[in-house]
């Protein structure tokens, strides 16, 4: 039978990437004790009052067909949450709801880009862009960013790798895997480029709310920019609610209409019991997501103060997210070697850095989705063995 060529562009871009998480799954299957340090998986409780109203609403018949662009109540509520954090108003037609950010970032790229254009990512990524954007056909730009920037993208390395054919440059603040956020000045300076390019700014924002010492800022709320600038997030991360693949999609006023056929095209419509419970999670302060922000931080600097020190292993701290990625570079190791030798020999499971493009070679990702004590045995593992190949060489 004859195939579509969108499912040979993606062989290999998916699962391949979690090879070693997926044998952490099945040896832990089989009985063997594993820490798993794999997944971006929020482990804290999400906030009551969101399934609270999540339960009232399904209970009280909130279970029939929505409209394409979502249920007026949410699409205001993300409306109120991008204006109050922005400090401008964002109106409820720029918004589309979407099934997480995923979603809404499929949707909005297969928006902007086809075959024939070039979609500019600054490398270390989160390791579905590369099948996000061979989806839509584009082509793919890795734009290198270095450990001793703290992977910071540079405006003058992405204007370098900019040609007649770039559309899209796919920003992440936070970012996964680095804990990069960017600054207001450095939005700008990138942003220079992108106006000096005609380029869009598609900005994965899902994980603003997770910020340490560094204030998140937006391309889509800077003035000059935002009419170049689409914001993708979702309440995944944020509210440790990935299980609703609940997210949003919001840019300039024109865009909406054509993000909304996309998306009607691809699944119609949302839950509108789940809606409902978007409009509550966003339209008022929980204790819970601030919890939340706080833990991932103590984490982080515990994480930090584990492995500081070590000539095996360096390690700084992460300025937003949910992740640390150690460079482990002196122990004469891959990331993924390391990654594999630290599940047969320490029983600890951390994604290799190989897996978020070749920026992030020689380094590990550890997600902070464990409790201190877990953690720090982790931790000393990890130290133990890098400090072991560093001796041994
Ligand atoms: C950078 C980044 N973008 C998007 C996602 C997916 O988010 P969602 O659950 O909203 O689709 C993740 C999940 O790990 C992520 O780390």
């Amino acid at each position: 039978m004859r195939y579509a060529s969108i499912s040979d562009r993606l062989t290999g871009l998916g699962s391949d990437k979690w090879a070693v998480h997926m044998a952490g799954r099945q040896r832990s299957l089989a009985g063997e004790p594993m820490i798993f340090l794999s997944i971006g998986e929020p482990d804290l409780p999400p906030p009551a009052a969101v399934l609270d109203q999540a339960v009232d609403s399904l209970r009280s018949g909130r279970t029939k067909y929505s409209v394409g662009q979502g249920e007026p109540g949410a699409l205001r509520a993300i409306a109120g949450h991008l204006s109050r954090r922005g400090g401008w108003e964002v109106l409820p037609e720029q918004v589309l709801y979407t099934a997480g950010t995923q979603h809404g970032l499929h949707v909005v790229l297969t928006t902007l880009v086809e075959a024939g254009d070039e979609v500019l990512v600054p490398d270390p990524y989160y390791a579905t862009y590369e099948g996000l954007v061979a989806s839509t056909g584009a082509t793919f730009v890795p734009v290198p960013t270095l450990p001793e920037h703290n992977f910071h993208l540079r405006p003058e390395v992405l204007e370098s790798l900019v040609t007649p054919r770039s559309r899209v440059l796919l920003l992440n603040t936070p970012s996964n895997p680095t804990g990069a956020v960017l600054s207001e000045a450095e939005i700008d300076a990138i942003g220079e480029v992108c106006e000096r390019h005609d380029l869009w700014i598609v900005c994965d924002e899902v994980y603003a709310d997770i910020t340490f010492d560094a204030p998140f800022c937006s391309p889509f709320d800077r003035p000059h920019l935002r009419e170049r600038s689409v914001s993708v997030a979702s309440i995944s991360k944020s509210h440790a609610l990935p299980g609703f693949r609940a997210g949003w999609a919001a840019g300039p006023l024109e865009l909406a209409p054509r993000i909304t056929s996309v998306a009607e095209a691809m699944l119609f419509g949302s839950q509108p019991f789940l809606a409902d419970a978007v409009a509550v999670a966003l339209s008022h302060e929980h204790e819970e997501v601030l919890l939340l922000k706080r833990t991932f931080r103590e984490r982080a600097l515990a994480l930090v103060d584990a492995l500081q020190g070590s000539d095996a292993v360096k390690v700084h701290m992460p300025e937003g997210g949910m992740f640390v990625m150690p460079d482990i570079r002196p122990t004469g190791l891959t990331g993924e070697q390391f990654a594999w030798k630290l599940l047969d020999e320490c029983g600890v499971v951390v994604m290799p850095g190989e897996s978020f493009g070749s920026r992030g070679a020689g380094h590990i990702r550890i997600a902070l989705t464990v409790e201190a004590d877990v953690m720090a045995e982790a931790c000393h593992r990890i130290r133990t063995l890098a400090e072991a190949l560093y001796a041994a060489r």
